[in-house]
């Protein structure tokens, strides 16, 4: 319960924190993050991944915006850009954020059901606490170019 409460203290600060510094999905870091061993590396992305999409499509909030995606590539697409984000030697060749969800109408509740099922999913996978929340921090300023219905 603690532990609970901890995490989802960690998790408000990691957001706020995260609006207040710009992230470069591009960037090469020269080391990785310690969290994209926590991970599993790329292949733990993957699985994690691959869940994640499940899951988004099976939850009523975030289903709709999914129907017809080609799972495996939207998979491999986002597995791609959480090892870039961390860190890890990957290339994400995937659409910008802005660009990738121009056509959608995503508000700030979409954002924040979609953050939730990626919890659920690292929570399944049994990712650490301190390993959620510096992927958590990494996607958080995202949110400018994903939120666009304000
Ligand atoms: C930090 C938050 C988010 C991240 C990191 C993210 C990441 C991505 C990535 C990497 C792609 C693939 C782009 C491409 O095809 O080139 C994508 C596509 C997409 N995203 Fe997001 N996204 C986020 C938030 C959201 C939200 C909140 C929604 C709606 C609830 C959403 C809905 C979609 C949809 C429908 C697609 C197209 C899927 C397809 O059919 O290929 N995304 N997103």
């Amino acid at each position: 319960m603690i532990e609970h409460t901890l995490r989802r203290t960690t998790v408000a600060f990691a957001l706020l924190l995260g609006s207040a510094c710009a992230v470069h999905a591009q960037a090469t870091p020269s080391a990785p993050d310690p969290a994209f061993t926590s991970f599993g590396e790329r292949s733990g992305l993957g699985l994690l991944a691959t869940d994640f999409v499940q899951r988004l499509l099976a939850d009523p909030r975030t289903g709709p915006f999914f129907k017809g995606s080609n799972e495996p590539e939207l998979a491999a697409k986002l597995a791609d850009q959480f090892c870039v984000v961390l860190g890890g030697p990957c290339q994400y060749k995937g659409a910008d954020m802005k660009t990738a969800h121009d056509a959608m109408e995503i508000r700030k509740g979409d954002f924040n059901a979609l953050v939730e099922v990626l919890q659920q999913s690292m929570d399944a996978r049994g990712i650490a606490f301190s390993a959620q929340n510096r992927l958590l921090a990494k996607l958080a300023p995202m949110h400018r170019d994903v939120i666009n219905v304000r």
